[in-house]
């Protein structure tokens, strides 16, 4: 059986999620959920970053202890991915007791390993991306409008400069370690470009994990970060744990944090001894009017207002078929609207109506089975074939296109052969029968991005269980659908939006 570990990145918890966040989150969740079908023993992982100056000052202005700020705010994440269905098994807080432990252990061993040492940093530092920024980097607009101040502070800096060779050699041996391609040069050419040492502590703040071997500092938030994705399978307390699933780990990002996930995060890996390295799976941005969407921006959208226009699953498919895994996507209610329409009102909810209204008029409710040899037996196989490649892939879009051909070509079945034309008997119920088959496999195909309305289209199949609970590749072979079940009809699954 294969291990699929998959985390997110771990929110900040100064502000509320909105859907550029959700979009990792749905991604990730989506993603796990195929891998579920495959019969994969899957660990989905997401929480919220909270320690740091960002949360401390976020605290500082909402007149809340950073404690309290946190345990608000993290709450809205958790509850948040609960309301849009995610199947997250675990939500880690890096306040929680086990995580101190687990980043003591990991830096203590990179700086017993010679890999950490003392020095003043004198230099400027971006509150807002939590990151030291170099000399050339910062102008003076920087400076003037406060994104970047002045820091000079006793440190403990790790020696990323000498990691280079090992990091390149990683790259060399694992050609898939960082998707899409365009990331993965990304990351090389950062790395080619000379890596400069870190640092990793600080004394200015206490909003922090405390360093075990020097009095007064703190880890530095984005080491304490990134030692989540360790903590939850065990690192420092539970070594059978952790060695059962690190080896299997990926990492979805956002291609903001893609310096600290593939290069600064493998190389200090490697000065604690951890044998294997993650991959990484790096997405764009959710653009509104051009922008980035964030707080400072002013473009938020918040995930339960669209939830309140489209619902869950309309929210969710039409967020993962319409914004590609890679590069940015303008969003936009129009275009989310129209895709949902087109995709789940005209073509799956029709499609699905049609079918359940006429095994009634026709067949007295009662599902017939399909003709096996039907030419859809062959589409339905094609499109499960490109559907898992681009699972594989980390492409959810692509495999949702690829699904909803069937979804077409039954339509179009159906629309040529006119079975409401026809009298009640045997060759009108091989029409239907081949419909609800198709049915059937949409809704184990789609389930992963709509899993409460696959369900319900399952359960008014009269099919028992769930789509969830089927085991890929042989859920989707044609001519499972064993008639003489009871068929339901119900409201339209996703009811057309005007306006
Ligand atoms: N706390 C750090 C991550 C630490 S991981 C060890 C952080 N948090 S964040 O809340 O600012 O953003 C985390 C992630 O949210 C981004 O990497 C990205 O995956 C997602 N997004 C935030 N804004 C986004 C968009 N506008 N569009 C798409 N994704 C966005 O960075």
């Amino acid at each position: 059986m294969s291990r699929y570990y998959l985390t997110t990145p771990i929110f900040y918890v100064n502000d509320a999620p909105h859907i550029g966040h959700a979009y990792t989150v749905l991604n990730g969740d989506a993603v796990t959920r195929w891998h579920r079908l495959l019969g994969d023993d899957v660990y989905y992982l997401t929480g919220t970053d909270e320690h740091g100056l960002k949360v401390q000052r976020a605290a500082e202005a909402n007149g809340l202890s950073p404690l309290e700020q946190a345990d608000r705010t993290s709450r809205r994440f958790r509850e948040a991915w609960k309301e849009l269905g995610v199947a997250n098994d675990e939500f880690i807080r890096t306040t929680e007791l086990r995580h101190y432990r687990s980043v003591q252990t990991l830096m203590q061993r990179a700086y017993d390993n010679g890999h950490i040492y003392s020095a003043v940093y004198d230099g400027w530092y971006s509150v807002s991306d939590e990151a030291y920024v170099p000399e050339d980097e910062v102008s003076e607009a920087d400076i003037e409008s406060g994104r970047v101040e002045r820091m000079t502070e006793e440190n403990y800096f790790f020696k990323l400069s000498a990691f280079e060779d090992r990091l390149l050699e990683w790259f060399e041996a694992e050609p898939r370690n960082i998707t899409p391609e365009g990331y993965r040069n990304e990351a090389l050419g950062i790395i080619r470009g000379g890596l400069r040492d870190i640092s990793v502590t600080r004394t200015s703040i206490d909003w922090g994990i405390p360093v075990p071997w020097a009095e007064g500092h703190v880890f530095y938030v984005w080491y304490d970060a990134l030692t989540n994705y360790a903590t939850a399978v065990g690192y420092g307390a539970d070594q059978e744990r952790f060695s059962t699933w690190w080896p299997s780990v990926r990492h979805l990002i956002g291609k903001d944090i893609l310096r600290f996930h593939c290069v600064y995060w493998p190389a200090m890996l490697m000065a604690a001894g951890v044998d294997h390295m993650p991959r990484c799976h790096v997405h764009g941005w959710l653009l509104v009017g051009g922008a980035k969407m964030s707080k400072s921006a002013f473009n938020q959208i918040s995930p339960a207002d669209l939830v309140d226009d489209f619902g869950v699953d309309g929210f969710r498919y039409s967020l993962l078929r319409d914004a590609p895994f890679g590069p940015d996507s303008e969003v936009s209610h129009e275009a989310l609207q129209h895709r949902y329409n087109t995709d789940l009102a005209n073509n799956f909810g029709n499609l699905l109506q049609r079918a359940v209204t006429l095994v009634h008029s026709k067949c007295g409710g009662v599902g017939p089975a399909p003709d096996p040899d039907h030419p859809l037996a062959d589409v339905a196989a094609r499109v499960y074939a490109d559907a898992a490649a681009a699972w594989d892939r980390f492409q959810p879009s692509v495999a949702l296109e690829a699904t909803w051909r069937l979804i077409r070509d039954t339509n179009e079945y159906l629309q040529a052969t006119e079975p409401w034309k026809m009298d009640p008997g045997p060759l009108v119920g091989k029409v239907l029968g081949n419909a609800l088959e198709a049915l059937r496999i949409v809704c184990v195909l789609a389930c992963p991005a709509i899993p409460a309305s696959c369900q319900t289209a399952w359960d008014r199949l009269g099919l028992a269980g769930s789509p969830l609970d089927q085991r890929l590749p042989g859920a989707a072979v044609w001519g499972q659908y064993p008639g003489g079940l009871t068929v339901t009809a119900g409201d339209p699954l996703f009811p057309r939006l005007k306006g």
